[in-house]
């Protein structure tokens, strides 16, 4: 099975404006990737990917700053149709335009607040992809399901919808030429158990893992061996420093999700330094 790149990506959330986001960025440019004093110390593959999702009125500031990081550039939300009379939203083409490379799809404040459902959620996924951007999808549980011992029947029910989407956009593609979109495992899910967001209580690396395991048997019955092997698997909920490698060193989480420790370039680029494969 081929190793999968490790994934670093910062959710700012409604944090930083313009300003702000082009002082990160421009900090960040000073500290990654690595150089270590002189030749570049790392093959290009024992690297994280690093990404940076922003909100929507930075990232026009940031593609070309972010790229002097290597850091790729991703949005927090796109709505599920491609055009249209839909005021306030914006489109994934519009996003892919501005150089987005990502977009995180239904993270668990906007299935709350904004009642996102995994429908929409699955809906947005196949837009994304079809625009050439790879979508973050985000499920878990809150700590009343978990509690109950529900974790496995809530993230199937948010899994399922976006799975046969999935399934139903790659044989749409199968065969047509590589311009009709991005390879479905481009496709990137991030387990975030709810009461773990924002809380400093993250969740145990094996409890993670197994969940995280669980969701890629679930890929691998739905999109095949081969897709599941491919696609990369995140944990999130209170990433920091110094709890990053105890996921890391677990064989199905490929890399995290990071809310607050990604607002800061020093600790984000700490998160990114414990990624590199030794
Ligand atoms: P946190 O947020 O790292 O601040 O817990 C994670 C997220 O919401 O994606």
């Amino acid at each position: 099975m081929p190793m999968r790149q490790r994934l670093i990506a910062g959710n700012w959330k409604m944090y930083k404006t313009r300003q702000e986001a082009h002082s990160f960025a421009r900090e960040l440019g000073s500290l990654w990737p690595p150089t270590d004093g002189g030749a570049a110390p790392y093959a290009l593959a024992q690297l994280p990917e690093a990404v940076v999702c922003a909100p929507f009125t930075s990232l026009a500031e940031l593609v070309d700053v972010l790229a002097k990081s290597a850091t790729r550039l991703g949005a927090q939300n796109v709505h599920e149709q491609p055009e249209g009379a839909f005021t306030g939203e914006i489109s994934a083409v519009m996003l892919r335009e501005l150089g987005c490379a990502y977009v995180v799809i239904g993270h668990s404040e906007r299935r709350a607040y904004y009642r996102e459902t995994s429908e929409a959620v699955a809906h947005k996924s196949v837009v994304a992809l079809e625009a050439f951007m790879a979508p973050i999808v985000c499920v878990g549980e809150s700590l009343e399901e978990r509690e109950a011992g529900r974790t496995q029947e809530v993230i199937a029910a948010q899994l399922e919808p976006v799975l046969q989407s999935l399934y139903a956009y790659a044989h749409a593609h199968d065969g047509v030429t590589k311009s009709s979109g991005l390879d479905v495992g481009a496709t990137v899910v991030a387990y975030e158990p709810i009461w773990a967001i924002g809380t400093g209580k993250s969740s145990s690396a094996t409890d993670a893992e197994t969940v995280i395991g669980w969701i890629r048997a679930r890929i691998a019955e739905r999109l095949g061996q081969s897709v599941a092997g491919r696609m990369r698997i995140l944990y999130g909920g209170s990433v920091k420093p110094d709890n990053i490698a105890t996921y890391l060193a677990q064989p199905d989480i490929d890399g995290a999700l990071v809310g607050g420790a990604s607002l800061q370039p020093s600790s984000f680029v700490e998160l990114l330094r414990q990624s590199i494969r030794t």
